[in-house]
């Protein structure tokens, strides 16, 4: 009966007009926000009025309140029209649409919980239950808030007052997406069209893909046309196109898959499910994948750093990065003493007690013919010359993360290659410490204790050194990390002890909760945590970079080198949207002058392949040219190079981005000098790095939504002139380079070139 119900009332609809611009509200406004926390702020008789106004398009950092992490609370006035129902196509259910929130939120309609983190408040969760348990990097999710039409909350066609209480962690804070709004549901937000779950894959000469359509409705049929359309991104042409009627009943899905010849660049997808009978659609656009590495040859080829360091009487461990075909051995001539090289797997190891700097000659042999190449060894108080390369588990695992999953990364390194290329730490994140809400966290001795999850340190330091790689850490100068594990405080010499005493190369040093514990935001304060932890790894007998993670605040790049940083983050969390790469990556200007050996700016960690901050992964957001502009930004910015991803998902194209050597080499020149932003033009911006050999790096990225024809003036960006013009992604000498250097440059993408 409830079926035939339903259908009836789809047939009705869909004999109707156009719903195509169903009415809202747009609540993308300035609302009145206070900092603190009290209950009855979410009442509707509240009197706000002395509050201050304040945009929900931006963190509250942006916009008057910088630093602040806590409690604060955001209101609107608002009537709400029952228009909004009379011409919706759907009267079922309200939307109400709060956009991002940093980090947590409880949403209020006149008084009542209608939402939390993104999901409609049940009458359970009135006494907040998940409120500020949540993952992390919940700033990151949309707040969609339903109602059923006739939910008394709502009062339709009078003043409704909505009250969002947040809560900030510790960095960026508040409703920052913007394009909030309050509409009826569409019939399309029943339809979903996954093009995530299975991405392209490379199949001899083309691609394949398959896309999944479901009907999430449980009452409504929906029927249609389906299109599926590909344009060559840089021409626009067709290449393309394939369309079929379609009828899915509630809850119904159907796989599409399609094939495409490879390009050597982007196709442009677009995903058109027109329903029938309303004038709405669902559209979702996708660009296909292209590699444009070369295959490294079958000759030994050493790659990465030409130089590191370690300090006098610290253990000694190093790699040589080598492609070509195994067996290989390995030889190293000039070595100090103390150091011995295994000529099996091209692991150098020991300790050297003179100070000094020591020219070797390494040299890698197989089958196929024989090379060598200079290292140079700098045993002094400088460590970390060059850009640290490595793995983090943050952006995938997040708290999720194990010991298996670390091991995992670690073989993956081996199998796939990846310390070929240079990539050396393994770095463990957050959520390997006792939780806060369990006990005991400390031995009796004070010693920290590390979850179920990760048994036995020691040995899994002991694994990663073994395979000839560096071990990475992390805590926080407060008493909890971000994630709300054990961390620091008050311990930081005994944890120093434990980390070393584990073999960890590496440790991330996260403010957190330390925000607590610091008196103000005045300098002392921002750097006091950070000596503390700086003499604690420096009384321990292993040489550990010092990454300092505290968004930036206090400008720290000025200061980071004196609290003993080998890195500090700039910026807040990096996620896998084209914003926030746009909006880190780009404002990386002001603080260049600081790069150098030893010290290097952070925007943060990698955002290619399979990432999800938690135990549920998906691909990348970015499209593969913005992927293309993150790692040539990366490279040109001299950042360390993080990879956020979970390694044993690496599928050909990310594994394109992350072993283009020549593209590494532009991070880890011996130089270490960032680079400049030396043009913004429009959307086109030329960022310039100097490099050891005397030529330049340059990127050209297009920043805009359109492909762009865009001629560099060599000697308005800096270039020298006359010299040898190479594209580094496809590895090609292009000729000498005149003045005016053109190209064409997808949106969202970059030329990376070398001039020497
Ligand atoms: C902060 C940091 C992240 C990550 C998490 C862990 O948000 O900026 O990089 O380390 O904490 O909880």
């Amino acid at each position: 009966m409830r079926k035939l119900f339903f259908s009836a009332i789809c047939l009705a609809l869909f004999s109707c007009a156009s719903y195509k611009d169903e009415p809202s509200l747009n609540l993308n406004v300035e609302w009145k926000f206070i900092t603190g926390d009290d209950p009855s702020f979410a009442l509707p008789g509240y009197l706000d009025s002395a509050w201050k106004s304040m945009p929900v398009d931006r963190i509250w950092e942006s916009a008057g309140f910088d630093p602040y992490d806590g409690y604060a609370w955001y209101r609107l006035r608002i009537v709400i029209p029952s228009e909004l129902k009379e011409k919706a196509l759907l009267k079922d259910s309200l939307r109400i649409y709060l956009g991002k929130i940093n980090n947590f939120d409880q949403t209020f309609l006149n008084g009542q919980l209608i939402g939390i983190n993104g999901e409609n408040a049940i009458p359970a969760m009135a006494s907040d239950t998940n409120f500020i348990h949540a993952p992390t990097n919940f700033w990151d999710k949309p707040r969609p808030y339903t109602l059923a039409v006739n939910d008394p909350r709502i009062r339709w066609d009078e003043e409704n007052v909505i009250a969002v209480r947040v809560f900030d962690q510790g960095g960026q804070g508040g409703m920052h997406s913007g394009g909030q709004f309050i509409a009826m549901t569409k019939l399309t937000e029943y339809l979903t069209l996954d093009n995530q779950k299975t991405p392209f894959i490379f199949v001899d000469r083309g691609l394949s893909k398959t896309v999944l359509l479901q009907n999430h409705s449980n009452a409504y049929t929906i029927e249609g046309k389906f299109h599926i359309s590909a344009l060559d991104k840089l021409s626009g042409k067709e290449i393309f196109y394939l369309m079929r009627t379609i009828e899915l009943k509630p809850g119904q899905k159907e796989e599409f898959s399609f094939n495409l010849e490879q390009l050597d660049q982007s196709a442009l997808i677009s995903y058109v499910f027109d329903v029938k009978g309303s004038g709405q659609e669902l559209k979702v656009t996708d660009e296909s994948p292209y590699i444009t590495t070369p295959q490294a040859p079958e000759e030994p080829r050493i790659n990465g750093a030409v130089v590191t360091a370690v300090r006098p009487g610290k253990p000694f461990l190093f790699t040589i990065p080598a492609t070509g075909i195994r067996p290989m051995t390995f030889e190293a001539q000039g070595l100090p003493a103390g150091l011995i090289l295994d000529a099996r797997t091209g692991i150098i190891t020991g300790r050297v007690m003179e100070k000094g700097q020591y020219n070797v000659t390494l040299k890698a042999v197989n089958a196929k013919g024989s090379t060598t190449r200079d290292l140079k060894i700098e045993i002094g108080d400088r460590i970390c010359l060059t850009p640290p390369m490595g793995w983090n588990s943050w952006n995938c695992w997040g708290l999720a993360v194990d010991e298996q999953k670390v091991i995992a990364s670690a073989k993956t390194y081996r199998d796939k290659g990846l310390m070929n290329h240079g990539w050396t730490y393994i770095n463990i994140d957050d959520g390997w410490e006792i939780h806060q809400d369990s006990m005991p966290k400390r031995d009796p001795s004070g010693n920290i204790l590390t979850n179920y999850k990760f048994p036995d340190m020691k040995r899994l330091g002991d694994s990663i050194h073994a395979l000839g790689l560096k071990f990475g850490i992390y805590s926080s100068p407060g008493p909890l990390t971000c994630g709300g594990y054990t961390a620091s405080y008050q311990h930081e010499k005994q944890d120093a002890g434990s980390f070393a005493a584990w073999g960890v190369d590496y440790l991330k040093y996260d403010w957190c909760s330390y925000g607590n514990i610091a008196k103000d935001t005045t300098l002392p304060e921002y750097k006091k945590p950070y000596f503390v932890m700086r003499d604690a790894l420096l009384s321990v007998d292993r040489d550990i970079v010092y990454s300092l993670c505290q968004y930036g605040m206090g400008k720290v790049w000025q200061w980071g080198d004196e609290v003993g940083g080998n890195l500090w983050r700039t910026t807040g969390d990096i996620t896998d949207t084209w914003e926030s790469l746009k909006s880190i990556g780009f404002s990386q200007v002001e603080n260049q002058p600081y790069a150098r050996p030893g010290n290097w700016n952070d925007p943060d960690m990698l955002i290619v392949g399979w990432v999800g901050w938690g135990p549920s992964l998906h691909p990348t957001r970015l499209s593969p040219d913005e992927q293309y502009t993150h790692i040539s930004l990366w490279s040109l910015l001299s950042s360390p190079l993080l990879i956020g991803c979970d390694l044993e998902r690496l599928d050909a194209f990310t594994l394109n981005l992350l072993t283009n050597d020549e593209v590494i080499a532009v991070n880890q020149d011996l130089l270490g000098v960032q680079a400049r932003q030396v043009t913004v033009d429009g959307d086109i911006q030329v960022w310039v790095k100097p490099l050891a050999d005397g030529g330049q790096a340059f990127g050209v990225f297009n920043l805009g939504d359109k492909t762009a024809n865009y001629v560099v003036d060599a000697e308005k960006a800096g270039l020298k002139p006359g010299g040898e013009l190479r594209d580094l992604w496809r590895q090609k000498s292009l000729g000498t380079a005149g003045n005016d250097i053109r190209m064409a440059i997808p949106s969202h993408g970059v030329m990376l070139y070398k001039v020497k």
